[in-house]
């Protein structure tokens, strides 16, 4: 027989670090609808989920199970900040998808749209891949700071112009498995790394 296991403690030390801005019920409630709009909203045809990594992997799994349609899922790596609470505005591919996207509906899950050069990037880059469509999904989107404007299909909320981890937003790799997002006290962020 399996044991019963003990409570969990919280992942990091949220108190002090961290401020809660999106609780996990609100965050589960929004994404829960954002599934029903990408249903509602899907053409018909081959439905690829397009996971930016890293930050959006959490949101992707849940994004994911939201949506009750035949789909596949991918990942691309890409990376913009390095260590860093502000992006250096060169973007690399760190890893590539595994599959074609050719006559594919795409529905691009982000977790954050801040400056836009890293999704203005992307789509330059799918363009190419000539799929039959592609949308935006991003949880999290700073309005105040666009560089360059960026259509959002799907937006899950709009926040502050403030640095936040958790739900698999980091800085410096840390923070990811917080089950909610919250504001990186910057003085926090100066101690890391
Ligand atoms: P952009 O190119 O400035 O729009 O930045 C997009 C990427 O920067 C996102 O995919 C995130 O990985 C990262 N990013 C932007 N703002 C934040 C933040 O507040 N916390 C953590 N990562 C962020």
């Amino acid at each position: 027989m399996i044991p019963a296991a003990a409570p969990l403690p919280l992942p990091e030390a949220p108190a002090r670090d961290v401020e809660v801005l999106l609780s996990a019920e609100e965050i589960a409630r929004r994404v829960r609808e954002l599934g029903q709009e990408i249903t509602a909203a899907h053409p018909g045809g081959e439905l690829v989920l397009l996971s930016v990594l890293k930050g959006s992997f959490i949101f992707a799994a849940d994004l994911a199970r939201a949506i009750p349609l035949p789909l596949r899922i991918d990942f691309l790596g890409l990376s913009s900040y390095g260590g860093k609470t502000e992006t250096t505005g060169v973007v690399q591919i760190t890893s590539d998808l595994t599959r074609p996207i050719e006559g594919a509906h795409v529905v691009i899950v982000e977790d954050i749209i801040d400056t836009g050069l890293t999704m203005a990037y992307l789509l330059d880059n799918l363009a190419t891949r000539r799929p039959a469509s592609v949308k935006i999904c991003a949880l999290l989107e700073k309005p105040g700071r666009s560089r360059l404007p960026i259509a959002i299909d799907h937006r899950g909320f709009v926040i502050p112009d403030r640095f936040v981890v958790g739900y698999g937003l980091d800085f410096d790799e840390r923070y990811r498995n917080l089950p909610f997002v919250g504001v990186l006290d910057p003085g926090a962020a100066g101690r890391v790394g």
